[in-house]
């Protein structure tokens, strides 16, 4: 049994023991900052000790419901748990709360979280007093092989995701795997979906290596993608794979209060691109297949749930204006993925309707 179909707790113990409990460092230069991203197991106790110098001090922004930060005791800003914080109400509590506390530009945030908190702690970074430094602590798997890395930080609007943001580069990230051994199963599950796409993304490999290592790897990819593509020009879009069909998704269900991870979405996103790929005939049907195998294996489902329709789901496809009926989205095909403009939405439509009976 390998750690992506069961929850890391006892695979982590045994993995650190044999490897020594070593750290890994992975770099990324972009045009405007240097990112240093440190992976290993306990090194969220060395915190105080590796906030950058230049910094006066330090404030934690976390949210309930995680391993208390047992190295710091300095100020700390809880936020609510769950994507309800990801909003610009938010956004202006945990400023006024930086404003009361006397932050100042020479200051930083700590973001120690899920992905929620390193997207909101990351835009107030990006927007208090024009910009004042950060570093992540990501909490689950998904912010540590995506949210926490690549310095996209933002809030959602009623009308969607992440439609206020901001490209911040964190000055430091610290993964520390131990923090894993205590995450609920289904935010465990969660991160697997996102970090399935790397599997599409040249990791093919990526679920039969040892954790550890699919963390490095991930982050290393990810890493250079950022690096050649920070502002998301070309390249970097490709990181949505799977997020087309996953956004709509999310918004279905945060409009039918039901609840569904980011994981989930993106997963079941993934089976539903597939479908739209090969519609197109840009794959056969062995490679949707192996799409849903591949999120199936890590214990997701990937058939669109009964109750996002196909009619709602479209609606939120083509509330964008530029895709009144024609769609964008990252698809498969024989180059690997690519963004593919233009796609009818009748295309679209029917892959819906198909990928819910594979
Ligand atoms: N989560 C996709 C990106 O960081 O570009």
């Amino acid at each position: 049994m390998t750690w992506s179909r069961t929850h890391p707790t006892r695979w982590l113990d045994d993995a650190w023991a044999r490897r020594g409990r070593e750290r890994r460092h992975v770099q990324i230069v972009t045009g405007g900052a240097r990112v240093d991203i440190v992976i290993g197991a306990g090194i969220v106790d060395t915190l105080a000790g590796a906030l950058p110098v230049g910094w006066r001090r330090a404030v934690v922004v976390t949210e309930p419901g995680i391993p208390p930060l047992r190295a710091w005791d300095g100020p700390t800003i809880v936020v609510p748990r769950g994507e309800k914080a990801k909003r610009l109400r938010v956004v202006e509590q945990v400023a006024e709360q930086l404003v009361k506390l006397g932050v100042s530009r020479a200051d930083g945030i700590v973001a120690y979280g899920g992905g929620v908190v390193c997207d909101l702690a990351g835009f107030v970074a990006a927007t208090f007093h024009r910009g004042i430094g950060v570093v992540n602590v990501p909490t689950s798997l998904l912010a540590m092989v995506d949210a926490g890395v690549g310095g996209k930080t933002g809030v959602n609007l009623p009308s969607g995701k992440n439609l206020v943001g901001a490209f911040w580069q964190p000055e430091l990230v610290l993964i520390d795997l131990d923090l894993l051994s205590t995450l609920p199963a289904r935010q465990w599950r969660s991160g697997l979906g996102e970090t399935v796409k790397y599997s599409f993304l040249g990791l093919e490999s990526l679920l039969s290596l040892p954790l550890d290592e699919a963390v490095v790897r991930s982050v290393e990819l990810k890493a250079s993608i950022v690096a050649r593509d920070e502002r998301e020009s070309g390249e970097r879009a490709l990181l949505n794979y799977g997020h087309t069909v996953g956004h709509a998704l999310e918004a279905v269900a945060i409009a039918q209060r039901r609840r569904l991870t980011h994981g989930e979405a993106v997963a079941t996103g993934l089976v539903a691109e597939a479908q739209l790929a090969y519609q197109l005939g840009r794959i056969d049907r062995d490679r949707v297949i192996y799409h849903r195998d591949l999120v199936r294996g890590v214990g997701l489902s990937s058939t669109l749930p009964p109750w996002a329709a196909t009619s709602d789901l479209l609606e939120y496809l083509q509330r964008d204006k530029k895709h009144r009926t024609s769609l964008a989205s990252v698809l498969d095909g024989p180059r690997g993925l690519e963004l593919v403009e233009d796609i009818p939405l009748e295309h679209v439509r029917r892959a819906l309707e198909e990928a819910r009976r594979l």
